[in-house]
């Protein structure tokens, strides 16, 4: 069986791939399609943007597909940003300045500054959908540690844990990130379901 992953990140391919591995199903990314599509996420919360990602590119290449939207949610600034975590800082934000302004926005409160990052993924095949979600909690310290990972790893201290999700291994990083539980969670539902 063929599933389109609905993004074009080569990193969260792997990964997804890996998930998938004891199954006989082959993935392929939107880098393996020649049409160019672009879906706008303007969805109000992550489920809502993973479950048109899924939908809007089922349609349009007529192959059961997977999908994820994610960012970081911290409690202290009313969970931002969100679903906004790209673009955090502005139109022409980089994984450094929203960093920047992570740890800007911060320094009014009190630590721990307790966070979490926060995956849905969706599938849909055109006339089944599903929407599951997972998290991943720690707190945003204020100086950036690692180089591994990207975004908002190196300021991410996982519950638990003494090192930022930039200073583990991707591997460690795989097995108990927000989107190897969702992932997770959806393959689940999928065999249930006899979708896959
Ligand atoms: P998207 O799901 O690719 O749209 O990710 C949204 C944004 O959330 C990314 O640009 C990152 O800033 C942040 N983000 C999501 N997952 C992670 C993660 O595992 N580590 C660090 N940042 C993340």
């Amino acid at each position: 069986m063929e599933i389109v992953f609905a993004t074009g990140n080569n990193g969260k391919l792997k990964e997804v791939r890996e998930i998938f591995s004891d199954l006989d199903v082959k993935i392929n990314s939107l880098n393996d399609f020649k049409e160019n599509i672009d879906v706008i996420e303007d969805g109000k919360s992550f489920e809502e943007n993973a479950l048109k990602k899924a939908e809007e590119v089922q349609h349009l290449l007529k192959l059961p597909v997977i999908s994820d939207d994610s960012g970081l949610e911290v409690e202290q600034l009313n969970r931002a940003p969100g679903i906004y975590s790209a673009r955090y800082s502005g139109e022409d934000a980089t994984y450094e300045k929203n960093n920047q302004k992570l740890i800007e926005e911060l320094k009014k409160f009190q630590q721990p500054h307790l966070a979490k990052f926060v995956c849905a993924a969706a599938f849909s095949d055109g006339i089944n959908r599903l929407v599951v979600r997972g998290e991943f909690k720690g707190q945003i310290i204020s100086e950036a540690r690692g180089k591994n990972g990207f975004g908002y790893d190196p300021l991410f201290l996982p519950e638990g844990l003494d090192k930022t999700s930039a200073e583990i291994s991707s591997e460690l990083k795989n097995k108990i990130s927000h989107r190897a539980k969702a992932f997770n969670k959806l393959k689940e539902m999928l065999i249930e379901n006899k979708l896959i």
